[in-house]
């Protein structure tokens, strides 16, 4: 049975493609959750994918990840700089969390250095566009075999 996967996306990342695209690429989430879950497969993973703009949606679907799955990716967008309700969520799992961002978020303000989501993390990824999801991909079927 491959470990099953959960990326969980925060907000305006279901506008990725049109946002900021000299900061956040070109690529829609669509894209990168497709390439995702065709690496997330040939890494023997299965995929899944949540993207959400509300902060309670976030945290109901990773109080039901601790249940329903082996590990999980998480880009909480600016809820990584503010959220202590996602964080909490965070820390109360047992499966490993691996924090991703596309941009490096400490080339950038002063306000995104600070992660609250790093707390909760077994380790961060940031500045590699959408293959920052796939290097998280990779540590993750590290993480789980
Ligand atoms: C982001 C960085 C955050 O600071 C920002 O608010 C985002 C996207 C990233 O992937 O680079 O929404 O998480």
């Amino acid at each position: 049975m491959p470990a099953r996967i959960l990326i969980v996306n925060g907000p305006n990342l279901n506008t990725l493609g049109t946002r900021e695209p000299d900061i956040y690429g070109h690529e829609t989430l669509s894209d990168i959750e497709a390439k995702c879950k065709a690496h997330a497969q040939s890494l023997g993973l299965a995929l899944d994918a949540f993207q959400s703009n509300h902060e309670g949606e976030i945290v109901d679907k990773i109080q039901q990840a601790g249940k329903d799955y082996r590990g999980l990716i998480v880009n909480a967008g600016a809820y990584t700089h503010t959220s202590i309700a996602i964080m909490d969520a965070l820390l109360s799992l047992k499966i490993p969390v691996i924090e991703v961002h596309l941009s490096n978020i400490f080339r950038r303000e002063a306000f995104r250095h600070e992660s609250y989501i790093s707390k909760a993390a077994k380790g961060v990824i940031c500045g590699f566009g959408s293959d920052s999801y796939r290097l998280a991909l990779e540590a993750m079927a590290k993480l789980t075999a």
